[in-house]
């Protein structure tokens, strides 16, 4: 991966996973102290970008080839507030990258007192993406069941 991009990092368990296979890594959460515990797990800083900033406010020139948000966009206040973060993650995906998504599924996000849930997201980014693999993750309660998509930029890169 030549440039990614995780959103809501957390404390940095996927960011580990992630970091051995990016050239360049931007890692972005709402929350200081979540980047403060990724920061000091993960031993390669040089390669990393740390953020604290909110996905909805999120901006830069730069183009990622990699999107990765899993979990994240339930916390955000409404469908409204869903779209316009997808619009910006969309807005910073490269031309024939990939942005793979994770969540909850809606049932479950809804019973919680979250807005929405995986389904409404995804078809969200239906709406600019190509769907290319869908993964539904079943836990041994309900609770934990997930899915997780990749999506392709459908503008190819020249
Ligand atoms: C459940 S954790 C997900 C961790 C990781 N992505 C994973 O799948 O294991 C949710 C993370 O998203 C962050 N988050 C919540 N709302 C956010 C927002 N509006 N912008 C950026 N990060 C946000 C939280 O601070 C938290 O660290």
């Amino acid at each position: 991966i030549t440039n990614a991009l995780e959103v809501g990092c957390a404390a940095g368990a996927f960011t580990e996973k992630l970091v051995p296979y990016c050239q360049g890594l931007t890692v972005i959460d709402v929350v200081a102290q979540a980047i403060a515990r990724a920061r000091q797990r993960i031993k390669e800083p040089s390669r990393i970008n740390w953020i604290v900033c909110d996905v909805q406010q999120f901006s830069t020139d730069e183009l990622f080839d990699v999107i990765v948000v899993a979990e994240v966009l339930y916390y955000l206040g409404d469908i409204a507030e869903m779209r316009a973060a997808v619009k910006n993650l969309v807005r910073v995906l490269a031309p024939g990258g990939h942005l793979i998504f994770g969540s909850a599924r809606d049932a479950n996000c809804r019973r919680w007192g979250h807005a929405a849930g995986a389904e409404p997201v995804i078809a969200m980014l239906n709406e600019t993406l190509i769907e290319v693999e869908r993964l539904e993750c079943r836990g041994e309660s309900v609770n934990e069941d997930c899915l997780l998509v990749r999506f392709r930029n459908p503008i190819s890169a020249s």
